[in-house]
């Protein structure tokens, strides 16, 4: 969206009108950081919220609006905002310490959970985010293979690091991004989920690939769907050919089943990492696998065997208040049908919202699987029944361009004077603690966001 049609907009000016003290922190943070913001998918035309408190599946923002919130803290709070239990772990941590900079009870119980509810886990070890699972992932892969080359596949999302920060949004031909060595791009290998002979194919003809890095439900959570058959080939043709099979469960992991993506498929990956869930709305990551990969980390076998063990350091890895809330999340969703609830209302809300495209007679669709949902925003003007829109036949392009359609701000925009908090892609996650008002007043601001949409001529 360009400064043209903002200013032109209803629905811009009434953005503005309800969010005063957002934007005037948002032109005080410009002065700070790169474009006013922390994290990329913050970017919001003419300025994003800025959020005071959160519970449950609501938030607030600065300036009193309140939302039903979808972005779920980028995944990592299927238990809602404050689930009791977990901010009640923080707190009492924080009165016994921050960083013992010492081994303590709460790693060890925070990596016993990790190991009996995740398939692959026969070994764990922590790291601070979702990119530094990867990228040991990735190291532990090499190590063991002796190989190079990483096969990524297209629009799937690993994080920020070298090897994975290409092919996701853009540099499809993979080459490097700014800042990237042609070295390290020139090691990845990009293949289509779409083609699964293609990609076979790749595998099958290549003697230098360590290993296959995917997230296991399709890129971005869904955004761009796969098809079991090709999780499939990829772990038949992996194990043929001695490659490290690695499922990114980084979102999908103790979100689509108490076990992750694996567990939901009876899929076993060599190596999976996690972020977000596992340590329930704190930083933390992991990289889990048979003990055949992860002894690369151990001192005494790399003495034993006599090879040269990977080092691994990192300040907060296994931070005690980040293993507290992980273990409080995490024994709620060993214990209750957390993931369950969270999916159902996913469902739910799918169908709440394609209800409403096609009562309104919209051509778009909301798709997605698990606890993802996805608006459709029909880019090519296909022919697209909400009820029965099936993602896989609409191809990469059309999928990809998500939240570049032109529409997409100014249904985000409009959603959010709904008192509704999607996000870019456009779309988001749902939680087990979402209810069913949640849902059927996200379907009437999508409902009053056709209004204000068709009324700008934008349908
Ligand atoms: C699938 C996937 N992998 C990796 C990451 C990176 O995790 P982190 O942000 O914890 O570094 C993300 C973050 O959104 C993700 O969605």
């Amino acid at each position: 969206m360009n400064a043209g049609t903002l200013s032109n907009s209803k629905i811009v000016s009434r953005y503005r009108d309800r969010t005063p003290g957002s934007a005037e922190r948002s032109r005080a943070a410009r002065s700070i950081f790169p474009s006013g913001i922390v994290h990329d998918s913050r970017r919001f035309l003419p300025h994003p919220i800025y959020v005071e408190r959160a519970l449950g599946s609501r938030k607030w923002d600065v300036d009193g609006n309140e939302y039903v919130d979808y972005h779920g803290g980028h995944g990592a709070l299927i238990l809602g905002h404050c689930d009791q239990r977990v901010t009640r772990a923080a707190q009492r941590q924080l009165e016994l310490g921050t960083h013992p900079a010492a081994c303590h009870d709460l790693e060890v119980r925070w990596g016993t959970l990790v190991k009996e509810l995740v398939p692959c886990a026969e070994r764990v070890r922590f790291t601070s985010s979702g990119t530094e699972a990867n990228l040991m992932a990735l190291r532990l892969a090499r190590a063991c293979t002796g190989k190079k080359k990483l096969v990524r596949l297209k629009g799937h999302f690993h994080g920020w690091q070298d090897h994975a920060a290409f092919g996701v949004d853009d540099h499809f031909d993979g080459s490097a991004a700014p800042g990237l060595l042609e070295e390290i791009a020139g090691n990845v290998l990009l293949a289509s989920s779409d083609d699964v002979g293609g990609t076979r194919a790749l595998l099958e003809s290549r003697d230098d690939v360590a290993a296959v890095m995917l997230e296991p439900t399709g890129g971005s959570f869904g955004v761009l769907p796969i098809t079991v058959e090709l999780v499939h080939m990829l772990r038949q043709v992996t194990a043929e050919r001695g490659i490290v099979l690695i499922f990114d469960e980084v979102v999908t992991g103790f979100r689509v089943a108490r076990g992750g993506a694996q567990a939901y498929y009876g899929i076993t990956p060599d190596l999976a990492t996690f972020a977000k869930i596992l340590a329930g709305g704190l930083p933390g990551g992991a990289v889990t696998g048979p003990e055949a990969i992860l002894e690369r980390l151990d001192f005494e076998a790399a003495e034993s065997k006599g090879f040269e063990k990977i080092g691994h350091q990192g300040t907060y890895n296994a931070n005690p208040v980040c293993a507290a809330t992980g273990i409080a999340c995490l024994e709620r969703v060993a214990s209750e049908d957390v993931c369950e609830r969270a999916n159902r209302n996913g469902a739910e809300l799918r169908a709440a919202l394609n209800e409403v495209l096609a009562e309104e007679r919209v051509p778009w669709a909301v798709y997605g699987q698990h606890s993802g949902f996805y608006f459709f925003l029909n880019p090519g003007g296909l022919d697209v029944d909400p009820r029965s829109f099936d993602p896989l036949e609409a191809g990469f392009e059309a999928l990809k361009q998500g939240g570049k359609h032109p529409a997409a701000q100014k249904l985000r925009l409009a959603m959010s004077i709904g008192g509704v908090d999607i996000s870019g892609k456009p779309g988001g996650l749902t939680s087990a603690v979402h209810t069913a008002a949640d849902i059927a007043h996200t379907a009437e601001a999508l409902r009053e966001s056709i209004r204000m949409l068709r009324a700008e001529g934008e349908l």
